[in-house]
């Protein structure tokens, strides 16, 4: 469980992408090597250790080392869609790498990414558009499911503006306007993002009813919309930084607007090892419905409703405190 090499040798070869330049016909050491820049004798003790976890086999009369079953689900196209998870230039593989500071995270309650990488996360990402976009693609994957549950599951037909607040490049919010065509609504993202969201909305020919906003969710947000909604946003931050997501949201809903929450509950289907990441890499974490009503009631929105809206996901209605 806890030995470091058989997991760093994935994300090792993940990276160097020996899954795809094997091929099924597989590939020596001496070419993988070659093909990637790398020296022969280490490559080989790579693949040794691959083969021995049963990501690679080895054909000895040839020398080729082929993928197993196993060890095609890391390539690029594999439906699994864990490559972006494990290649260490990719947002997702590149924030794990984090979790071998997570004693300083234990100690302190800091987060290990920034003490890693000198940046917090999201400016991490603005540092790099090939971040930004793995960032981005691992988001529109965990949520090909979920996205159109979402869209379904709630009742958004009762409104008529909504602002997605932190809706990345836009996969939501579309799969919402796409279930209800009454609906409008803008996302509100960092600027990469948001200039996605609006490509994305362009091409599924929403761009009468869809856009989006470059901004911070630290700042005043787009005022007047009947719903906002924050989908995976208040577990990436400490209950100081939530609670002015919160308020920023409470601030700018119209009289009688509803905040909706989106995100995995502790208790109700929320994953330790999601928890302890979300810990290490934002400081953030996951909450209980009564942790997440007592954030919004401090913001003067009061829970109305709370259940399952997606696979892992749990949806909490707020609306406006009176005199809140
Ligand atoms: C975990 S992703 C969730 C994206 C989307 N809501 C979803 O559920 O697929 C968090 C989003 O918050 C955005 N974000 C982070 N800091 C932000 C800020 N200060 N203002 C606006 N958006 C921010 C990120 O760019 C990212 O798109």
């Amino acid at each position: 469980m806890a030995g470091l090499a058989t997991p760093m040798a994935i994300r090792v070869a993940a990276t160097l992408s020996l899954v795809e330049r094997a091929g099924s016909a597989g590939a020596t050491a001496e070419r993988l090597a070659s093909e990637t820049g790398t020296a022969t004798p280490a490559m080989r003790c790579l693949l040794d250790h691959l083969v021995t976890i049963g990501v690679f086999d080895l054909d000895l009369k040839s020398g080729h080392f082929r993928p197993t079953d196993l060890g095609a689900q890391m390539s690029e196209d594999a439906p699994e869609g864990i490559k972006p998870l494990l290649d260490i230039n990719s947002a997702g593989g590149r924030a794990e790498l984090a979790f071998v500071d997570l004693l300083g995270t234990i100690t302190t309650g800091a987060p290990a990414y920034v003490h890693r990488y000198e940046r917090e996360f999201w400016a991490d990402l603005d540092t790099s558009p090939q971040l930004r976009r793995s960032f981005d693609a691992q988001m529109n994957w965990r949520f090909q499911v979920q996205a159109p549950q979402i869209a379904e599951r709630f009742d958004w037909s009762r409104f008529s503006e909504i602002v997605d607040v932190g809706g990345g490049d836009g996969l939501v919010l579309a799969a919402i306007l796409h279930a209800h065509p009454d609906l409008r609504g803008r996302v509100l993202d960092l600027s990469p993002a948001a200039i996605a969201a609006t490509g994305r909305f362009a091409a599924a020919g929403l761009d009468d009813r869809a856009g989006a906003v470059s901004g911070s969710f630290f700042d005043p947000l787009p005022a007047g919309a009947d719903v906002y909604l924050l989908s995976d946003i208040l577990h990436d931050w400490d209950d100081d930084h939530a609670r002015e997501i919160l308020a920023g949201c409470r601030r700018a809903a119209a009289p009688n607007g509803t905040v909706v929450v989106i995100e995995p509950v502790r208790g109700e289907g929320a994953d330790t090892a999601i928890d302890l990441f979300m810990l290490m890499c934002f400081g953030g974490r996951e909450r209980t419905v009564d942790e997440l009503a007592g954030l919004a009631a401090d913001c003067g929105l009061m829970l109305h409703d709370s259940g399952p809206v997606a696979e892992g996901r749990t949806a909490l209605e707020f609306g406006v405190a009176p005199h809140g």
